[in-house]
């Protein structure tokens, strides 16, 4: 979604560029990139009058949007709201209405843009319609309002469970962070530390060892002592399961 191109960033009822938009054309009143998803249409040059339609350039009947999909209303009309009016964009479902947003002046080039992210929508089916509207700012009094277009919008995937980790052997072990506290002494992955190698040996035979160290009383494993009880035994499992799985073809 582009952020940037939202017409309310710059304020969708600010009127002071009104004046300018008369006296300098349409590039003075908004953004003036053009919509290139739009159908070209030719444009009425008159105003028109009480009974004509608001002209819709996009998007056309029938056309589908995800909740991930931002929905860019355009609509084009030759004069701007009468102070106190705005252009209002409804999507109807049915009985209901839902206004989407208000423009009080042309904020693309001399078009109308509502830019409406998706999962903003408050409706969803393939029923719906939108419509814009010319109307009193408190929606009471309606001057002139475009043709019902249908519209479709797609309702939020159902969240799919995230897929079971592959296993496969290339995976990272769940015990070599853990593991590699150890690297420090006994080397990266147990092989050619400063103390005995521990890679390759049985994860059984390993986690004996770890949980005998925790009590030990010799001197010289004091150091281990200290980490072998620092670790629940369900993480001593891990570690020791990790360096039994370590191919030891390059050990010691
Ligand atoms: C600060 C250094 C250091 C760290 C870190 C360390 N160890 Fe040790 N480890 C030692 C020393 C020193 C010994 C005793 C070596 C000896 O007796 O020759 C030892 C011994 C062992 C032994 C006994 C080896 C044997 O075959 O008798 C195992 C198993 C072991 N460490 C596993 C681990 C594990 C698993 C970790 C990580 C959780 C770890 N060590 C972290 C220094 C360390």
């Amino acid at each position: 979604m582009i952020v940037s191109d939202h017409p309310c960033d710059s304020g969708c009822l600010n009127l002071s560029r009104r004046d300018a938009w008369y006296l300098f054309g349409p590039t003075e009143a908004g953004p003036t990139r053009a919509p290139t998803d739009t159908p070209t249409v030719e444009l009425p040059t008159e105003p028109a009058g009480g009974s004509s339609m608001v002209t819709v350039l996009s998007p056309g009947p029938g056309r589908e949007f995800a909740p991930q999909d931002t929905i860019t209303f355009d609509w084009y009309w030759p004069t701007l709201p009468e102070p106190g009016q705005h252009f209002a964009v409804y999507l109807i479902d049915g009985e209901s209405e839902y206004q989407l947003g208000a423009l009080t002046e042309p904020n693309n080039g001399i078009s109308y843009r509502l830019v409406v992210p998706g999962d903003e929508i408050p409706a969803t089916g393939e029923e719906l319609n939108w419509q814009v509207r010319l109307e009193s700012v408190d929606g009471g009094d309606v001057q002139v309002a475009s043709d019902l277009v249908p519209i479709v919008i797609l309702a939020a995937a159902p969240t799919a469970p995230p897929p079971p980790p592959p296993p496969s052997s290339t995976d990272i072990h769940p015990g070599r962070l853990l593991a590699s506290n150890c690297f420090q002494c006994h080397g990266t992955d147990g092989i050619n530390g400063t103390f005995e190698g521990i890679a390759g040996e049985s994860a059984t035979e390993l986690y004996n060892e770890l949980k005998e160290l925790q009590t030990t009383t010799e001197a010289d494993e004091a150091i281990m002592k200290v980490h072998a009880n620092g670790y629940t035994d369900e993480q001593l499992r891990l570690i020791a399961d990790y360096f039994s799985k370590v191919p030891t073809s390059v050990r010691k």
